[in-house]
């Protein structure tokens, strides 16, 4: 060990007693300071993941809250929930229809001297008045009559309108007259000499599910005969009046979804000039006269 003089000695224990003591009340400060920032520090990050799992829960909550609500269709600010909505009002209606709308038949018994291609367009239209009758606000009670299931027309039905089986109308092989009274039953043809002013709650309707692209007259009109049922024409000739166009056309037979329109349109709104202002196709030849006092009958041309 080197030589140290005592007084050196003394001076030295001294600072060593000074050191251990400054470094004595130094070195527990700074780790309380240090210490304390860790704390702190572990602390607010604690605080954080709290604060963030506390959020993370809340919007789950909401999240399975709102899914809940979707689910039950409370939620109506939800355009999936009011498409849901409304596909129920629809079903609601329709049901509805089937026991107390106005009845309206299509009668499929004729279709068998249709083309294929009249078949797929028939398809096609019963589609078509299918959709009008979900859209309408006071939906037919509807009826396809004689539509056998080994028939041309079914398959193509079937092929053609998706979910054709779960329509909310009646199928059946049966006619209209196995259903109905006779004398309950109106013949819609264009050939009818008789005019339909209105349409009845105790009266049932028929259309002839025909598309001839090859006019075969009458068809309805014999169809009608045969039955021995009350027939009528749309109130055309009262209503409208012929337009001039370069191929000098003008033709009043519609085809059974276009008539279903008008029987609707009327059905809500008691005119005759509204329904055949809004469906009666502009390419047949005819315009909806502006003054039904004034006006030509269809049968006359507009020179
Ligand atoms: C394309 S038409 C068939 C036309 C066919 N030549 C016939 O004799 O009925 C389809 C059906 O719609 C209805 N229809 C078409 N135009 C009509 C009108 N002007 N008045 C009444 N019913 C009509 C009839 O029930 C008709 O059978």
């Amino acid at each position: 060990m080197a030589h140290v003089p005592e007084q050196l000695s003394g001076v030295s224990e001294l600072m060593d007693l000074l050191h251990i003591d400054l470094e004595t009340e130094d070195k527990p400060g700074r780790e309380d300071a240090l210490y304390s920032r860790n704390v702190q520090r572990k602390q607010r990050h604690w605080e954080r993941q709290v604060a963030a799992k506390k959020s993370k829960r809340k919007e789950e909550k909401q999240r399975r809250k709102l899914s809940r609500r979707q689910e039950s269709g409370k939620d109506l600010s939800s355009p999936q929930v009011t498409k849901r909505v409304l596909k129920a009002i629809t079903k609601e209606r329709l049901a509805e229809a089937q026991s107390t709308g106005l009845r309206l038949c299509v009668d499929l018994s004729m279709t068998d001297s249709m083309s294929d291609k009249e078949i797929s367009r028939l398809a096609g239209q019963l589609r078509r008045l299918y959709g009008s009758n979900r859209k309408a606000a006071r939906p037919f009670h509807l009826l396809l009559t004689d539509l056998r299931r080994d028939s041309r027309v079914y398959r193509e039905c079937i092929r053609m309108n998706d979910g054709f089986l779960n329509y909310m109308m009646d199928i059946t092989e049966e006619s209209c007259l196995d259903l109905f009274p006779a004398e309950a039953l109106v013949y819609l043809s264009p050939d009818a000499e008789e005019v339909l002013e209105t349409v009845d709650a105790d009266k049932v309707y028929v259309l002839g599910g025909l598309v001839d692209e090859s006019i075969q007259k009458k068809l309805s009109f014999s169809r009608a005969r045969e039955l021995s049922v009350h027939m009528a024409r749309l109130p055309i000739d009262e209503h409208m009046v012929k337009k001039n166009n370069a191929k000098n056309f003008h033709s009043k037979i519609l085809a059974v979804n276009q008539v279903f329109d008008i029987l609707v349109t009327f059905c809500d709104t008691g005119s005759w000039t509204e329904a055949l202002q809004t469906w009666f196709p502009q390419g047949k030849g005819y315009v909806v006269t502006t003054d039904d006092s004034t006006s030509l009958p269809a049968t006359q041309t507009l020179d």
